[in-house]
């Protein structure tokens, strides 16, 4: 019998990203996860829902206005979906494009981009990414200069995350 979807609670810091990761990679039989999150009105959480060694799921919350810098993941091809607000993604050169609600972006590995969340409501998506980060070299994320730039560094435009007063992604209403 599989246990009931959970709410998945976001990783705080890269190491807890990384704990979580390898965690769930572990599990061998099947499983089930929610979707649901809280809501922000400053800063971003990255949730793991579902990995194995070669496929991790997570859902990646943005207040209006979050953002991160230039980067580029080097051995891991990815992917974001749209499931609430508009974010636009630029390319090293300042290309650009504008995505809302069920559309989606490839990122084969390597490939420089940075997003911006243009929704007044908080940006939520799905990303998917193929392999997990115990089999990506490191430094697995760059910026544009080569050198490691995490996720959770200033450089990165993190900020402390403040919750939006009960609002849940995907409550029912
Ligand atoms: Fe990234």
């Amino acid at each position: 019998m599989l246990d009931a979807p959970e709410f998945s609670p976001p990783a705080l810091s890269g190491q807890e990203m990384h704990d979580q990761l390898t965690a769930f990679s572990e599990k061998t039989t099947p499983y089930v996860f929610s979707l649901k999150g809280k809501l922000l009105d400053q800063g971003r959480t990255d949730s793991v829902l579902a990995a194995t060694d070669d496929l991790t799921i997570r859902l990646k919350i943005y207040a209006s206005g979050g953002e991160n810098e230039l980067h580029a993941h080097t051995s891991e091809d990815h992917s974001f979906m749209i499931l609430q607000g508009s974010a636009k993604f630029f390319g090293p050169d300042d290309e650009e494009i504008e995505l809302g609600q069920y559309e989606g972006i490839m990122l084969p590995r390597g490939n420089l981009y940075k997003f911006f969340a243009t929704s007044e409501e908080p940006l939520v998506m799905i990303r998917v990414g193929n392999p997990n980060i115990h089999k990506q070299p490191k430094p697995t994320r760059i910026g544009r200069d080569g050198n490691e730039l995490r996720g959770d560094s200033k450089e990165n435009k993190s900020v402390p995350v403040i919750f939006k007063d009960g609002a849940i992604f995907g409550a029912k209403v």
